[in-house]
């Protein structure tokens, strides 16, 4: 019913929990609060959903919650600075345990505020969507967006623990769940191509949201991001595989304006451009280059680049991209489906091909 999996990190290493109903096991979170002291984070809608499930069990902790306004486009230093000023006012101590619940957005913010929080307190992730729970919650990275670009300040922190329920997915709306999925079919194509192919299989199981096929599904996505960032914390290497299709994405998500394309909307059609472009440089064949359009499609992912986005747009935009070596442009592409490159620099004119040309007929 309920499974452990170990980020094995030294010192840092902390189990997720993954299963159905772990909301209503106090002991998962108890076991890692150390002081009286704890805060838990969240926004406006999962607060009337989950809050009370989870904060029923702390009642006796000193308890301040936090609830901020939804949307990627307060995942700022502004919203931040709400939650610094929460715990100050109520004296908290560097051993206050802050509980980030929700989605990627609360997870990415509340991590980087326990980060810099008398400079780090231990916090605690419950994601609540399925991106949050296969991708952003595990592996410790952290932050904000700032208007010249995503995720360009923040911290490497490693949460406590994760705590995965299943069930909190009945209520997030399909374009979120899908959303996650294309994090999901991402572990498929980076590096292990079983997975993609029982995906490619299930896909109808997984968007009827079969509880057995989400508890695989996730299951399998967490094995590979642990295995990912135990292998290479800091992305000093390998780690960047994690990356593919975000450099086009962020260029999307940044260019539409945050929340007009979801992160993980804009990471499919990222995807999609990363295998055109893998494909002109021979790597993948046509054949591949279908297969993962047509896994997108049925998730009901996009997977073709906004018509509004010109080539030079993305250019310059995939300037600020935190791979970039030199003021070169570095991308993550498949070698094949199921093997990812570390980032490599591309001839211009090859990625312009791309820009120009694929989806835009
Ligand atoms: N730190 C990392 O490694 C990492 C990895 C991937 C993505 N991210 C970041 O994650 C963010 C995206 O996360 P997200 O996709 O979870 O978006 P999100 O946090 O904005 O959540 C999506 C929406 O679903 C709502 N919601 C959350 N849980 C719900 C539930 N159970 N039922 C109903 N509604 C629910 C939220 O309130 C929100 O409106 C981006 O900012 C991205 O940069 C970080
Ligand atoms: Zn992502």
């Amino acid at each position: 019913m309920m499974n452990t999996m170990q980020v094995q990190l030294g010192d840092r290493s902390y189990p997720i929990y993954m299963g159905a109903a772990n909301l209503s096991k106090p002991e998962l979170l108890t076991r890692h609060i150390k002081s009286r002291q704890v805060v838990i984070v969240t926004n406006e809608t999962i607060a009337p959903l989950y809050l009370d499930q989870v904060s029923r069990h702390l009642q006796q902790y000193q308890l301040e919650v936090v609830i901020l306004p939804d949307g990627e486009q307060y995942k700022t230093l502004a919203t931040m600075e709400i939650i610094l000023s929460a715990m100050l006012r109520q004296h908290f101590s560097r051993n206050a345990t802050l509980i980030a619940l929700g989605g990627g957005v609360i997870g990415d913010i509340s991590g980087f505020a326990a980060a810099c929080y008398q400079r780090g307190i231990p916090f605690i992730q419950i994601p609540t969507t399925l991106l949050a729970q296969v991708d952003s919650s595990v592996g410790g990275k952290t932050g904000v967006n700032h208007e010249l670009g995503k995720n360009m300040i923040g911290a490497f922190y490693q949460p406590q623990c994760v705590i995965i329920d299943v069930n909190v997915l009945e209520t997030l709306d399909d374009r979120q769940f899908a959303a996650g999925l294309a994090e999901v079919i991402k572990y498929g194509l980076i590096r292990d191509a079983d997975f993609f192919a029982w995906i490619e299989a299930n896909i109808e199981r997984i968007l009827a949201r079969d509880q057995e096929a989400l508890t695989y599904i996730i299951d399998q996505s967490c094995r590979n991001k642990a295995e990912i960032v135990a292998s290479d914390e800091r992305e000093s290497g390998i780690r960047a595989i994690l990356n593919l299709g975000h450099t086009f994405g962020h260029a999307i998500e940044t260019g539409m304006g945050y929340g007009s394309y979801l992160h993980g909307e804009a990471v499919a059609i990222g995807t999609c451009q990363a295998a055109d472009l893998s494909r002109r440089l021979g790597w993948l064949d046509n054949a591949d280059v279908n297969r993962i359009i047509a896994i997108f499609n049925k998730a009901a992912l996009p997977t073709q680049p906004p018509a509004e986005l010109s080539a030079e747009k993305f250019i310059s935009l995939m300037a600020v991209d935190k791979k970039n070596v030199d003021g070169e442009i570095r991308l993550i592409l498949l070698k094949k489906i199921g093997e990812a490159s570390l980032p490599i620099s591309v001839e211009k004119t090859t990625l312009l091909a791309t820009l120009n040309e694929y989806g835009r007929e």
